[in-house]
């Protein structure tokens, strides 16, 4: 964690440095970022990279996280997206001309799960991880390396308490509105042998237009997975879709600093698996979503264990800088009053190895 004043040209290699060490990097006191310099603090890290993570709006618009309900573009920076919570003040600063009416809804897992908390659990403070995700199009286009994302506003409130209700008993304490990070290193240490060499060889297949293709789906209490309940959109439903475009990732990636391998699954959006336990076998195509979804669990529900999870506690014009080839992310928590948040990322023109 950064603190006071920093200078994007002197400091850069530090923050570079300790982004790919420590993979979540908060720099305190910038409230006042403006887009284009969030923007140019991403191209720091991905200097070939030009336009947003999520590629178009039509996409997003039909179940990213980033959907109409929550993601608003910047217009004259449309790489930044404004999230939060409540009508956006369109008076406090220049960049928002053109939003004017705008109300912002921050996800809650009202929104995704299948089951919800009941009324007496939320008057108890309880929430879930609403979804893990890497933030990618996972379409066409590479993930982003690095996503920024400013807490301008943020909710204030009493703590409250993520429970996994998967049998469990899991739960963890949150400040309110906290965004939950697992690093993928962790969740590939947390795996027994056999499961750690079905990773280390294996790849996921992710859908075509998987936001749209899971967009009527619910999700599991964890917010890993979508439930196998026949609710994807049927292929020939679809926008337009491409074979070529379809993204075949690896299930682990190697960050270029340090090496490390780390388990990188965005669990709602994939759709078939090529799995083989070491180098020399033939893959094993995985086409049965259930199968797909309950082997994806298994490989990502130890990274998620509470001790595994930091959740941050937001301040003011706290700037969070994460490894997003290296991270997981949720938003969590509930009733968050006012909020406002800018994010970027972009997508890479380096693909993942
Ligand atoms: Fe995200």
């Amino acid at each position: 964690m950064l603190t006071g004043r920093w200078d994007v040209d002197a400091d850069f290699e530090v923050i570079q440095d300790a982004l790919y060490r420590h993979l979540v990097v908060v720099i305190k006191g910038q409230k006042d970022l403006e887009p284009e310099n969030q923007l140019a603090l991403n191209r720091r890290f991905d200097p070939g990279a030009t336009s947003y993570g999520h590629s178009n709006n039509s996409q997003r618009r039909q179940g990213s996280i980033l959907s109409n309900r929550d993601g608003i573009t910047i217009p004259s920076v449309p790489q930044v997206q404004v999230l939060g919570e409540g009508p956006l003040d369109t008076s406090a600063r220049s960049w928002y001309k053109g939003l004017e009416g705008v109300v912002m809804r921050h996800p809650t897992h009202q929104l995704f799960h299948r089951h919800h908390l009941s009324v007496a659990e939320l008057a108890e403070a309880k929430t879930r991880f609403y979804r893990w995700h890497i933030d990618a199009a996972l379409y066409g286009i590479n993930p982003p390396i690095v996503t920024t994302l400013l807490g301008i506003s943020n909710p204030k409130g009493e703590p409250q308490t993520v429970v996994y209700d998967d049998g469990t008993g899991g739960s963890l304490g949150i400040s309110r509105g906290a965004t939950a990070f697992a690093s993928g290193a962790e969740a590939l240490r947390a795996l027994p042998e056999d499961l750690r060499q079905i990773a280390l060889h294996s790849s996921v297949v992710y859908a075509p237009h998987p936001y749209t293709f899971i967009s009527d789906a619910k999700a599991h209490s964890t917010g890993l997975v979508c439930l196998s309940e026949g609710l994807e959109k049927p292929l020939e439903e679809l926008p337009e879709w491409d074979e070529s475009k379809l993204l075949t990732l690896p299930m682990v990636w190697t960050n270029p600093v340090t090496g490390e391998k780390s388990l990188q699954i965005h669990g709602a959006c994939v759709w078939k698996l090529l799995v083989r336990k070491n180098d020399t076998e033939e893959p094993t195509v995985v086409d049965s979503l259930s199968e797909v979804r309950d082997l994806v669990y298994k490989l990502m529900r130890p990274g998620i264990d509470p001790p595994r999870v930091y959740a941050h506690t937001w301040e003011d014009g706290d700037l969070a800088i994460f490894y997003n080839r290296g991270v997981w992310h949720s938003v969590t928590g509930q009733d968050f009053g006012p909020r406002l948040m800018h994010q970027c990322n972009l997508a890479s023109p380096i693909p993942i190895s």
